[in-house]
Formats: structure tokens, C-alpha cells, sequence
């Protein structure tokens, strides 16, 4: 218990904008299910001022903080210690402050992972993937996916060379190759589609490859909304066995990191039932 010689253990979310996070309600529900005395915060922080922010919530006792759009890539020069995976994705999303120094991981990838295997009953081990986007979301999920040794990975993106590049920086680590939307290899049918690119989040509904989807094929999304998110609708409308949103990555990396600042484990389902779960 917390008394007035003990303030309680302080942790947020920074982003720009972060006001829709879920992540506040998420990181309270586990708290009150793990009987944890903390405080989490929204921390709205523009991109000039990450540094400051973060030094200053380290000074001022804070413990751990998740790290979101637009700051994952740019905070790891502010990190100590990262962790391999959190290297190799060249994106943070969760410090902790231990003993003056800040620690950086990514539990983005094992969110995913998480909810694909575990609450979807997902196979991974050779099925055929297309992930479309090459932004920071791609590259903390391709390290992670290539581990359960898909068959064949393709990253298609509007832009080739960024999906190529990081297609490039995997190579070794799996069967992994890049193209353009217009030119999605469909010589055999995808198993699973990801969304990894923020076209929904402005509203934007890309040319996305319809010959690459077919009723076994399972879509989903990393983003997600009360709503179905444009990709969402795309993927029912043209016919996909099933569609789900992130829904499930969220609260499954929020786990990862609570774990990681508290040394226990929340049960997820019952946080997963209190957030909307459709597609
Ligand atoms: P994040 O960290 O969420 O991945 P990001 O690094 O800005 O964000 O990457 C956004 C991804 O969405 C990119 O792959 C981007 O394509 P480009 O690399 O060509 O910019 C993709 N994206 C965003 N809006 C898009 C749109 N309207 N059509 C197609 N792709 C889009």
C-alpha cells in the first residue's frame, strides 16, 4: 500500500496525438486485476519536445512509459539498454527507468504473435504472408513473424524501396521478399494479409490487391476502431474467411510491457471482453 512517504509508481503513454489511446484503460484494468498500486497517464508530447519529456518524467520518479506514433524510432537515442528485438525492429515502445538508467524494448511483435496464436488460433509455421506497409509498424512485426518460419513473407508497399529495404535488413532471417502494391506475387493464395499501413487512421482506403485474397485467407488489421477500419471492410467485401482488427495486439503488448515494469502477468481475456472486439 502507498502511503504519504511513498508516492505511487507513475507510468504513461507518449504520443502526438495520443488522446484516443486505450492504452490508460487497458494498463488500470490490469492493475486492478494484479492488485498493483501505479498510475497511468496520457502524455501528449509533439516530436521536438520527446526528450525533455522523457528526461523529466525519469527525474520526477516515473517508472516505465509506452512509447507511440510518431516517437517510436526517434526515442531509442534516448535509451540505455535496448533489447534485441527492440534493436532489430529499429523501434521502442516501451521504457523502463531502472536505477537512473532507461531501458527500451518493443513488445509489439510479441503482442501480435500473442494474439494471433494464442486468442485467434493462428497458424504461422508455413502459412503464406502479404503484409501491407513499410513503416515502423512493419519492421517491429517481420522480426518476430520470421521466428515461427512462414513459408514465404512479402512485403508490399506504396513506396517499393522502403519495403525493400527492410525486406533486405531480414534476409537472412527468413524467406522474406518486397514489391509493390500492383505487383503482388498471387501464384499462391495468401493464408494471412496484415495491415500494417496508417492509410485507415487518415481514412484512406489504398489500392489494396485484390487478387491476393481469397476465402482462405485471413486479414487483419493492425489498427482498430469501434467501427470496422476501411481494411476491415475491404477484406470482407472481397470475400475473406475471416477479418479481425488489433484489438488483440493492443491489449496483448500492454501485457508484455506491464510484465515488463511489474514482474507479473495480466490475464488478458477478460481485458480483451471489455474492449471491442469485430471485424
Ligand atoms: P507506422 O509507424 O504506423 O508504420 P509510418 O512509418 O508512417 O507509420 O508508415 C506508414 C505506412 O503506411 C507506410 O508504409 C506508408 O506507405 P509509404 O511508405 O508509401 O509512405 C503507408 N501508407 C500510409 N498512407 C497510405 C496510403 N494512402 N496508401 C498506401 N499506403 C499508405
Amino acid at each position: 500500500m502507498t502511503d504519504e512517504t511513498t508516492p505511487i509508481d507513475r507510468y504513461g503513454v507518449m504520443g502526438y496525438p495520443v488522446s484516443h489511446s486505450r492504452s490508460p484503460v487497458i494498463h488500470r484494468l490490469f492493475a486492478l486485476q494484479t492488485d498493483q498500486d501505479m498510475q497511468y497517464e496520457l502524455l501528449q508530447v509533439s516530436p521536438e519536445k520527446l526528450e525533455v519529456a522523457v528526461r523529466q518524467f525519469q527525474r520526477t520518479g516515473g517508472k516505465g512509459l509506452n512509447i507511440t506514433v510518431p516517437h517510436k524510432s526517434a526515442v531509442r537515442k534516448l535509451v540505455d539498454q535496448i533489447s534485441e528485438r527492440a534493436d532489430t525492429a529499429n523501434a521502442v515502445n516501451t521504457l523502463a527507468f531502472r536505477g537512473g538508467e532507461i531501458y527500451g524494448d518493443n513488445t509489439d511483435g510479441i503482442g501480435l504473435l500473442r494474439d494471433l496464436g494464442v486468442n485467434l488460433d493462428i497458424t504461422i509455421e508455413n502459412a503464406n504472408i502479404l503484409i501491407l506497409g513499410a513503416g515502423g509498424a512493419t519492421r517491429g512485426i517481420v522480426g518476430p513473424l520470421l521466428e515461427m518460419q512462414p513459408k514465404a513473407l512479402c512485403i508490399a508497399n506504396r513506396t517499393l524501396d522502403k519495403a525493400q529495404i527492410i525486406a533486405d535488413h531480414f534476409d537472412r532471417q527468413g524467406p522474406i521478399s518486397a514489391c509493390p502494391f500492383s505487383m503482388v506475387p498471387v501464384d499462391h493464395p495468401y493464408d494471412l494479409i496484415i495491415n500494417a499501413t496508417s492509410a485507415g487512421l487518415k481514412g484512406e482506403t489504398p489500392p489494396y490487391p485484390e487478387a491476393a485474397i481469397s476465402e482462405n485467407t485471413i486479414c487483419y488489421d493492425l489498427s482498430y476502431g469501434l467501427d470496422a477500419t476501411p481494411f476491415s471492410v475491404w477484406a470482407r467485401e472481397h470475400g475473406a474467411a475471416k477479418s479481425f482488427m488489433g484489438w488483440g495486439m493492443l491489449v496483448e503488448q500492454a501485457a508484455a510491457s506491464f510484465e515488463i515494469w511489474r514482474g507479473i502477468r495480466p490475464d488478458t481475456a477478460p481485458v480483451l471482453k471489455q474492449m471491442h472486439i469485430n471485424a
